[in-house]
């Protein structure tokens, strides 16, 4: 079953029933002010943190489901009956029948929504009003807007009242939930000068509010700011006391729960049309609420804004922009999954429906991993998220597991401090550097590539001679940085030679502490490989040969060690039991690990292609690939966690997303297209558009995970856009599949793609240089590069790598395959 629709051309995805089983979001902001939307207007914002700078309130894994939001009421005051334009929470029954007419009478109306990059539109129809809210940040203002719509479509004169409603949260989020005999009475709002302003009386630099510009400059007609008397007992959302009788009781005070609900009456003649904005924001009434108001008073402002923000997006849509002859594919690297990956690296992964801010800063891995798909479209955010990186790095050379970028950073603004009336546990910096007990194996080593990736996007050699300080204090070049992290890694190896398993390594479930970890032995050569790739040609030549040591050293663990006869071990116990391996009755097979030795370019082509024609044996299914094979069933604590999951669950046989990436890239780096491109499309979000009552969950966006062959609602998909699969995903496409990615001196053009494709277009932004590529595929093969020229002169044979253009040049690369 379908409900809704790409539509490329608008960079939208257009919600077309509104009843779909669970929320698809949509992430709003791209500096500090986020908002997470649904398409029936559910959601909430913060302010630099979900955690600690919360502005709106969510009833998590509330019933009914992802209340409250960005509501907007209609009241026709002459009915006297309401709706909302986002369709929740009124929830008026709506026309299933594409075209149909909406009756008059108010039996039923017609919602749809968009969500777009950095926008979300809903849009209703109802006894004969057509009414729109989008709701976007603005790019520098420190706001929400929403800019209403109305049109009277009747003969009649109409009178509405139109009511702007949010319900404020207590900023810190974990003392709303847990500690109301604080939140409750440590709040006040107040309304003046048609601004409800929300202050926490006790930290007197805390402030947000909410206003509206109506027609002509009116104030409100009337308002509430205390949630109760807005509500009403014994009522909720759906039919709001104020919004049933068509008045606010001009509600204020200090204590108990806020809101913001702004009511102003208007009269529509026929045809006629008319225009409101309603803000939310950060910061108070008099240094933000009223010049806010002012500012955004002028509808000429909100389409400015809007279109400044729509730009923003395309700029950084043009830079990589891919024309293919697979649909999804391009709907999805065009518009959703780089808006995915930027979503990840600008708010990290603890705001969403199922991560509702009750934890804060980065994962260490997580950012590493994520980063290093955006350097092309966001290079700055990318840079500053790598230098976060840098600085939570121990002297030992492995990285803090979650950090709080604030706590490194000698610049980051101090908030006064006041005196607490309870003890609140405080940190020197020492006692934020784990031991080795919480150190993961891998963490530190995402963080190679990922810089080594950043100077090969940006040309910036120079970053890798900067120095940046160490979790401790003292500081090193970046250089020095790169190489602490392969070395701490070199020196925790186990008796077998490979890397030893520590608390977790890439996944969270396999605990070996004292056992050795395949995956990570695989990951540092790949970094290892990453790091050379620079070292060698920018002259860093008395490291070069120790590496090369170590790598070959690598290579003969994974020979000698690591192969199991088809497929790679996944590790081994600390009483020494392989793990991923044949004789083993369950997880017998891993998946995230297999790829690596194809990628970190230590194994041979042969093993290559049986490690990965095992994953198509043995993991892939229609939802894509299993993590592992057979479930666990059997506890066993020397593996780890993922064996007290449930079979086909998370990391225990689930879909899980993110390693799905690895296998295309390896794929194609074995000259195999249709084999790669077989893996990219079986988890392809947007190829289950029309099998939502299996998936569940939006299809323009990756999710965490999918339920597992194992479990009875397989195909379900859970916990959609923080995942470092929309990264993976997308340099998995575009760098291999497509094949084309920087390298230090040139651009490299190296497709694998399906036999059957003609060819492809990619218009690709480098070092300040447009590339126009045409891909050719006369002889319809799925790899192998016969000819480039650029502007109509050829490369010399056997070269993938485009020259550097001059900055603001366009070169015309023809690529022809076979
Ligand atoms: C989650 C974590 C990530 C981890 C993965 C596998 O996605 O955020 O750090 O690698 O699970 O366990």
């Amino acid at each position: 079953m379908r409900y809704g629709r790409f539509d490329d051309g608008a960079h939208e995805y257009v919600v077309e029933r509104p009843d779909v089983p669970v929320s698809w979001t949509n992430y709003l902001g791209t500096k500090d002010f986020c908002t997470v939307v649904a398409h029936h207007g559910g959601g909430y914002s913060y302010y630099k943190s979900a955690q600690t700078g919360r502005i709106t309130r969510f009833r998590q894994n509330g019933v009914p489901l992802d209340r409250p939001g960005k509501y907007v009421y209609l009241r026709d005051d002459d009915a006297n009956d309401f709706w909302s334009v986002s369709w929740q929470p009124v929830g008026k029954p709506f026309l299933t029948e594409p075209g149909a007419a909406v009756p008059e009478d108010g039996s039923a109306g017609r919602w749809t929504s968009a969500h777009g990059t950095g926008y979300t539109r809903f849009e209703s129809s109802y006894r004969g009003i057509d009414a729109s809210q989008t709701v976007f940040v603005p790019l520098e203002d420190d706001l929400e807007v929403w800019d209403v719509r109305l049109t009277n479509t009747t003969s009649s004169p109409r009178s509405l009242t139109v009511t702007g409603y949010v319900e404020f949260s207590f900023h810190t989020i974990t003392v709303d939930n847990q500690n109301l005999q604080m939140s409750l009475y440590s709040q006040g709002a107040s309304y003046e000068d048609g601004v409800i302003e929300v202050d926490a009386y006790y930290e007197p630099w805390t402030f947000h509010y909410f206003t509206s510009a109506a027609p002509g400059g009116a104030d409100p007609d009337s308002f509430d700011a205390m949630r109760d008397s807005f509500v009403g007992s014994y009522r909720d959302e759906r039919n709001p006391l104020a919004v049933s009788v068509g008045q606010g009781s001009a509600s204020q005070g200090t204590t108990q729960n806020h809101c913001g609900a702004l009511m102003h009456r208007i009269t529509l003649a026929p045809g006629e049309s008319a225009r409101l904005t309603y803000l939310l924001g950060y910061g108070s009434r008099q240094d933000s609420g009223l010049p806010m108001r002012a500012k955004y008073s002028d509808p000429a402002v909100v389409d400015r804004e809007y279109a400044a923000l729509v730009d923003y997006w395309r700029k950084k849509q043009a830079r990589l922009r891919v024309s293919t002859p697979h649909a999804g594919m391009n709907s999805m690297l065009n518009t959703w999954t780089l808006l995915q990956a930027e979503t990840c690296v600008v708010w990290s992964r603890f705001a969403s429906f199922v991560e509702v801010g009750g934890r804060t800063g980065l994962g260490y891995r997580d950012t590493a991993q994520d980063c290093m798909s955006v350097i092309h479209s966001n290079p700055s955010k990318s840079r500053q998220r790598i230098v976060e990186l840098l600085r939570a790095q121990t002297e030992a050379g492995y990285g803090l597991h979650l950090f709080d970028p604030a706590d490194f950073d000698p610049d980051a603004p101090k908030l006064p401090d006041i005196p607490s009336p309870t003890i609140v546990p405080r940190g020197d910096r020492s006692s934020l550097i784990h031991g080795l007990e919480d150190t993961c194996s891998d963490d530190h080593l995402w963080l190679v590539p990922t810089i080594c990736e950043y100077v090969k996007e940006t040309g910036d050699v120079g970053f890798l001679s900067q120095e940046f300080t160490y979790a401790e204090g003292s500081s090193g070049t970046v250089w020095e940085h790169l190489e602490r992290a392969l070395d701490f890694t070199s020196q925790q190896v186990g008796a077998n030679g490979v890397a030893l398993g520590l608390r977790a390594d890439w996944n969270d479930g396999i605990n070996l502490g004292g056992g050795e970890t395949a995956l990570v032995t695989f990951l540092h050569a790949w970094a290892i490989r990453a790091y050379l790739e620079l070292a060698a040609p920018l002259g860093r030549t008395d490291a070069v040969e120790r590496y090369e040591a170590e790598l070959a050293r690598l290579a003969d663990v994974a020979d000698k060690e690591l192969w199991d006869g088809r497929w790679w071990r996944r590790g081994i116990t600390r009483d020494g039991v392989l793990i991923g391996s044949d004789q083993n009755t369950e997880g017998r097979i891993f998946l995230e690990h297999q790829a690596w030795p194809v990628i970190g370019g230590i194994t041979t082509r042969e093993r290559g292609i049986a490690s990965m024609d095992a994953v198509h044996e043995l993991l892939a299914s229609e939802y894509g690939n299993h993590l592992n094979w057979p479930a666990f069933t059997q506890v066993d604590d020397t593996v780890g966690f993922l064996t007290r999951v449930y079979p086909g669950i998370k990391e225990n046989a689930a879909i899980f997303s993110h390693p799905n990436a690895w296998p295309i890239i390896a794929e194609a780096l074995l000259g195999r297209g249709e084999q790669a491109m077989a893996f990219y499309d079986s988890i392809l979000p947007s190829r289950q558009n029309d099998n939502i009552e299996v998936r569940e969950a939006e299809p323009y966006a990756y999710v965490q995970f999918i339920y597992g062959r194992d479990h009875e609602r397989f195909g379900l998909a859970q916990n959609p856009w923080l995942t470092g699969s929309s990264g993976w995903m997308y340099t998995a496409a575009t760098k291999y599949i497509l094949g084309v990615r920087p390298g230090l001196d040139g651009l490299v053009i190296d497709p694998a793609i399906p036999k059957d494709w003609d060819g492809f277009e990619v218009r690709r932004e480098w070092r300040g240089a447009v590339y126009d590529i045409t891909v050719r595929n006369p002889e319809h093969v799925e790899h192998g590069v016969g000819r480039i020229t650029v502007d109509g002169v050829e490369l010399a044979s056997g070269t993938t790598a485009v020259p550097v253009a001059e900055p603001g040049t366009t070169v015309t690369v023809e690529v022809t395959l076979g």
